[in-house]
């Protein structure tokens, strides 16, 4: 039997368990007990089991550890000049994307690994314990393949993304180039990758393409998602719903068809407002989708081009301060409903049976996460029950 472990002294416990209180699940002077890795026990601290170690946390708040459905950290390079141009009045727009295509292709295996490594380390400092990363710079079959090997080094959670841009020297032949994603560099993709994802918005690929590119991923045994209505209004997000995707992403210029083909499928909208931050954009509407009853992720998309931020608690804090949801909605957007746009059911919570994937905050609230925008409040961060050194 491995050893047991007993947090106590936490402040304030949210679990995201509907056994307790609201939508967060909270328990105030609360325990909460690992063993093998996942959560055995969680309630009040003085009706806590024994167990063979303890660790007091001295009444600091406790949460589940973020689970970020959207980055895209396979690349080499940055792309801090054309920040800077946007931050003086050029917009933002998809060709950027070939700017770090080039650098990653030149780059060596070693130096696209350890660019990897140190993102999910500052990820990790953060309190991100689930992080999902996408191919999509390298868009040649040998770069694509090599980018998703080295990631799913890191994660379970890989996605194809072939279908980001055009590369240049296929600019002439869009057509072309959706044939080598769907046929020869799939092939060489599938067995590294769990998703399939295609950019759908103007510059990159047009709805039937996303369709082709979708269902050619999932006949080879992946789960689709997609990139949508991000730039602008299309048809991106109909598309996903019509698939029963599993989560579509962006989602920031929406009409209410959208909306309600949301709200009746399965389908999470994986909101991402550190792009909105990064290319100074109007920001998701959070509240309209959720009061249609639409389910709701946050998530990263730390990227070099439209956002370079690993920052989960950027992201809570700009969603209650910009996009209209409480801190408590925020929360559980950046836990459950990041695994729920993963469809994973053992993260994202901390349920008895999840995995013990949590944050110690440095703070007696999780409202701080938002009260406090820009402080690191991440004094811990465990993984399957184990702290992480820092
Ligand atoms: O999610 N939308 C497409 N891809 C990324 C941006 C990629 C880039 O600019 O390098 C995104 O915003
Ligand atoms: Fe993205």
């Amino acid at each position: 039997m491995e050893t047991s472990l007993v947090l106590t002294g936490i402040g304030e416990l949210c679990t995201n368990d509907p056994r307790h209180d609201g939508l967060l699940g909270v328990v105030r002077d609360a325990a909460l007990v690992v063993q093998g890795g996942t959560v055995a026990w969680t309630g009040p601290a003085h009706e806590a089991p024994a167990a063979d170690a303890a660790y007091d946390v001295g009444g600091r708040a406790v949460v589940p550890g973020f689970v970020d459905s959207h980055s895209h950290l396979m690349f080499a390079g940055d792309r801090a000049e054309e920040f800077a141009a946007r931050m003086t009045g050029t917009s933002y727009s998809a060709g950027g994307i070939r700017t770090t295509v080039a650098a990653t292709r030149a780059a060596t295996d070693e130096q696209l690994a350890a660019n990897l490594a140190r993102l999910v380390d500052e990820m990790r400092r953060q309190g991100t314990t689930t992080v999902e990363v996408k191919s999509g710079y390298g868009l040649t079959v040998h770069d694509e393949a090599r980018c998703l090997a080295i990631a799913s080094q890191a994660t379970a959670e890989t996605t194809f993304l072939g279908a980001h841009v055009v590369p240049p020297e296929l600019a002439h032949d869009p057509a072309a180039y959706v044939d080598l994603v769907t046929g020869p560099m799939l092939e060489a993709c599938a067995p590294h990758a769990r998703w399939v994802d295609v950019f759908c918005e103007r510059g990159a690929f047009d709805v039937d393409q996303a369709r082709t590119v979708l269902r050619a991923g999932e006949a080879a045994g992946l789960q689709g998602r997609m990139h949508a209505n991000q730039l602008g209004p299309g048809p991106g997000v109909q598309l996903a719903c019509e698939l029963a995707l599993t989560a579509v992403d962006h989602c920031t210029y929406l009409s209410d068809a959208d909306v309600d083909a949301l709200a009746a499928s399965g389908t999470t909208a994986t909101l991402l407002p550190g792009v909105e931050f990064s290319t100074r954009s109007p920001y998701p509407d959070a509240r309209r989708l959720l009061d249609a009853g639409c389910h709701v992720a946050l998530a990263s998309d730390c990227n070099p081009g439209s956002c370079y931020t690993s920052s989960v608690p950027l992201c809570v804090a700009l969603s209650v301060r910009e996009m209209g949801m409480s801190p408590a909605e925020a929360l559980f957007a950046a836990t459950k409903g990041g695994a729920r746009a993963l469809a994973r059911d053992d993260v994202g919570h901390l349920a008895v049976g999840a995995a013990a994937d949590l944050v110690v905050l440095e703070a007696p609230s999780y409202l701080h996460l938002a009260y406090r925008p820009g402080v690191p409040l991440v004094r811990e961060t465990f993984l399957r029950g184990r702290a992480l050194s820092r």
